[in-house]
């Protein structure tokens, strides 16, 4: 960024995209691509709408929690109105809660975004606290019960990650024979070049895994037993334990039941220790069938220090990853055989990654959160609120006029609305 000019022109710019992205109390991720309310989407967009609208903030995170359904599960697509330019829509995946909806759920960080909201104002964010403080800690309830295994967090659709096509699910998703899925047809790639995608073998095992929910009425207890793919993830893991800390915070703060919480903390801090792979110096995804690490370091290994868990050698395997590329963190080890610098989350920067990376090691003390948010705020600047960047060059990739890339430079990036109003 050249000067604090630039800095207003983006402030304007990245306004400008989360008005335009919002459809009346939740946003879309972007037009055409994502036409529906997706759950980690839109926490990040609820932070960035605080940051000029503190209202519509909380509005957006009250309405992702309406989403939820009778067994606590905050689903990861909400379908307020239907729309025939993305696939798999309502039909495919018949979610059973109050709003058509996908069947799986989402890493767990609007928690952890309602803190940072509410401390932006507390005696504005009481009341709307108080009112989403039992459906949090039911959601997370959800996750405690049914997606442990040996104390860490696990997903159950490569989707469920939001890290879709990481070669971390490669060895799994190969072990599936996607049987019996009607034909279809896909939406993502008239919207974005293909090469910046999954690919069709992928998307096929994709819905296989949507079809053994739906048609078992995405009943938990019966997916325990015929559902294949159960990876442990550090995305799903560290994303649940920092939420959990921010909630009982915030529990603590308005004098709320925190009853549960300090044992669900403690079992996820022993849990992470199943997630770490020495040999690899890095967190890593686990198969619970299999006992099978992924082998992949992941841009969701970082998330340790946000996690508030020992880091290990994490330190040093961060400065190897980011060492060739220009834009870190990429998705995928840049010196793996995987990395695929375009596609996806094989390789790409995502800012909104960065920016829950980089509050870890502020809270640590580490002075890579502020290299890593200078480097993402040059990113943008240069590039734009793309979906994801091409770490080797930056260039922007997938779709445009992103929310949370807009609402990450709001809250996260820009020297004069967000940088030091919430980062501790
Ligand atoms: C998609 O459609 O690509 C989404 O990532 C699914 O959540």
């Amino acid at each position: 960024m050249k000067d604090t000019m630039d800095a207003a022109a983006l402030d304007a710019e990245a306004e400008r995209i989360l008005r335009m992205n919002d459809r009346g109390g939740y946003s879309v991720p972007t037009a055409g691509l994502y036409p529906y309310q997706w759950n980690w989407d839109s926490a990040f967009a609820a932070l960035g709408y605080a940051m000029f609208d503190l209202p519509r903030g909380w509005r957006e995170l009250e309405v992702l929690m309406a989403g939820q359904w009778a067994d606590g599960m905050v689903p990861h697509i909400q379908f307020h109105n239907v729309d025939p330019s993305y696939f798999p829509g309502p039909d495919i995946w018949g979610g059973v809660g109050p709003v058509p909806s996908s069947g799986i759920s989402q890493p767990p960080i609007a928690a952890t975004m309602a803190r940072l909201i509410y401390e932006l104002d507390p005696s504005a964010g009481a009341a709307p606290m108080r009112a989403l403080y039992p459906k949090f800690i039911a959601w997370h309830r959800w996750f405690m019960d049914w997606r442990l295994d040996a104390g860490a967090a696990c997903l159950t659709h490569p989707w469920e990650a939001g890290r879709d096509n990481a070669p971390d699910w490669d060895g799994p998703l190969a072990r599936i024979e996607p049987v019996g899925i009607d034909p279809y047809e896909r939406r993502d790639t008239g919207h974005v070049d293909p090469s910046m995608r999954p690919k069709k073998s992928d998307y096929d095992r994709y819905l296989w895994l949507v079809k053994q929910g739906h048609d078992c009425g995405w009943d938990q207890a019966r997916l325990l037993e015929i559902n294949p793919f159960r990876m442990a993830d550090p995305t799903m893991h560290f994303t649940l334990l920092r939420a959990h800390r921010d909630l009982a915070w915030l529990g603590r703060e308005l004098g709320l039941d925190t009853a549960s919480l300090p044992d669900w903390i403690a079992q996820l801090e022993a849990g992470a220790e199943t997630l770490w792979n020495a040999a690899l110096g890095a967190y890593d995804v686990r198969d619970t069938a299999s006992g099978a690490w992924a082998q992949a370091v992941s841009n969701a290994a970082f998330l340790c220090w946000y996690a508030g868990i020992d880091p290990k050698d994490s330190l040093a395997t961060y400065a190897r990853v980011q060492a060739p590329v220009r834009f870190g963190v990429a998705s995928h080890d840049p010196e793996s055989p995987a990395f695929e610098p375009k596609r996806y989350w094989r390789g790409p920067s995502w800012a909104m990654m960065n920016m829950l990376i980089a509050m870890g090691f502020d809270e640590a003390g580490l002075p890579e959160g502020a290299a890593l948010r200078d480097s993402t705020a040059r990113l943008i600047a240069e590039n734009g609120f793309a979906e994801y960047f091409d770490p080797l060059t930056g260039a922007p990739a997938g779709g445009r006029d992103f929310t949370w890339t807009a609402a990450v430079w709001l809250a996260w990036c820009s020297p004069n609305v967000g940088r030091g109003r919430w980062a501790r």
